[in-house]
């Protein structure tokens, strides 16, 4: 029998029995399934879609039908695996009934598991009306890049009492919720530390310290897939893709520049009677060898 996707019961009680969750965005299938085949507990359709697929400059110009369709390429990878998508972008600041209306098309055509919101007190009724419908929120706190414009730019949040206060404020919020877990991106160590043990739900890191109940890093990050990698502080590299890719496509250009490839195994051929009807004689020195084509 195909192993059943983790559910947001088990993840609970993997944080009470210390066991950690690990997640990592994916965006279409052929990701999806190399992170199924990895045994990951839980891909993250994130919107971070826009900065490292799309080619845009931030999460903002990402649309739900961006979304819905990257995250039904996902589903098609991964079929066992617990999927997370984002809500990108001002599509649930305008009142519940549209959030829903967003959500729904997430499930229903784009076959997420669970919805991810960023923010915090200010939209745990939307958290609360979601949950109520059945939906399953991850939520998401710290740097939160869809707000981007309005922190400022990419800083670490938590490095004042204040700030450390509004956060705990905010993921107890998101818990009350009733959100199943809550990424925090971003977050000085201390504070990650002291959200996660405060909480019952699961928190999960990304640049927020060694404490929390699960890591989440970004597919391209993962495996310096770009071909001008950025280096970040929070993120651990364990692959060097973007420059196999380099170097294979590179070579393939060669090959068919010097004209190494095709090769004669690449090759099809005709039977006599068709090089016959073509140059009036079998086996023109023109004709490249049999190759067989089983
Ligand atoms: O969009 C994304 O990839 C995310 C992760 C950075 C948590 O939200």
């Amino acid at each position: 029998m195909a192993a059943q996707p983790l559910n947001i019961v088990k993840m609970k009680k993997m944080k009470q029995d210390g066991i950690p969750l690990s997640m990592i965005t994916a965006y279409d299938y052929p990701s999806a399934r190399l992170a199924e085949e990895a045994a990951v507990d839980i891909i993250l359709v994130g919107d971070s879609l826009g900065n490292v697929v799309l080619g845009y400059d931030s999460t903002i110009p990402v649309t739900l039908d961006d979304m819905v369709y990257h995250t039904r390429a996902v589903a098609r990878g991964a079929e066992h695996t617990f999927i997370v998508a984002d809500m990108p972008f001002m599509t649930y600041h305008s009142g519940i009934t549209e959030a829903l209306q967003g959500i729904r098309r997430l499930m229903q055509e784009g076959h997420a598991h669970a919805i991810k919101l960023e923010g915090g007190a200010e939209i745990a009724d939307t958290v609360r009306a979601t949950v109520q419908a059945g939906v399953p929120v991850l939520g998401h706190i710290g740097l939160t890049p869809q707000s981007v414009n309005q922190i400022g730019g990419y800083r670490i949040q938590g490095k004042d009492a204040a700030d450390a206060e509004r956060l705990m404020r905010d993921a107890k919020a998101l818990e009350e919720a009733g959100a199943f877990g809550i990424v925090l991106e971003l977050v000085t160590e201390e504070v990650a530390a002291a959200i996660t043990s405060e909480l019952k739900i699961p928190t999960i890191g990304i640049g927020a310290g060694r404490d929390c109940d699960g890591q989440v890093l970004v597919y391209h990050d993962v495996l310096k897939y770009t071909s001008d990698y950025m280096p970040k502080r929070f993120v651990k590299t364990y692959g060097d893709i973007g420059e196999q890719i380099k170097q294979s496509i590179g070579q393939y250009v060669n090959e068919v520049k010097n004209r190494s490839f095709p090769a004669k195994e690449h090759v099809f051929t005709a039977d006599d009677s068709v090089v016959q009807a073509l140059y009036g004689k079998v086996a023109s020195e023109k004709t490249p060898e049999k190759v067989s084509s089983k």
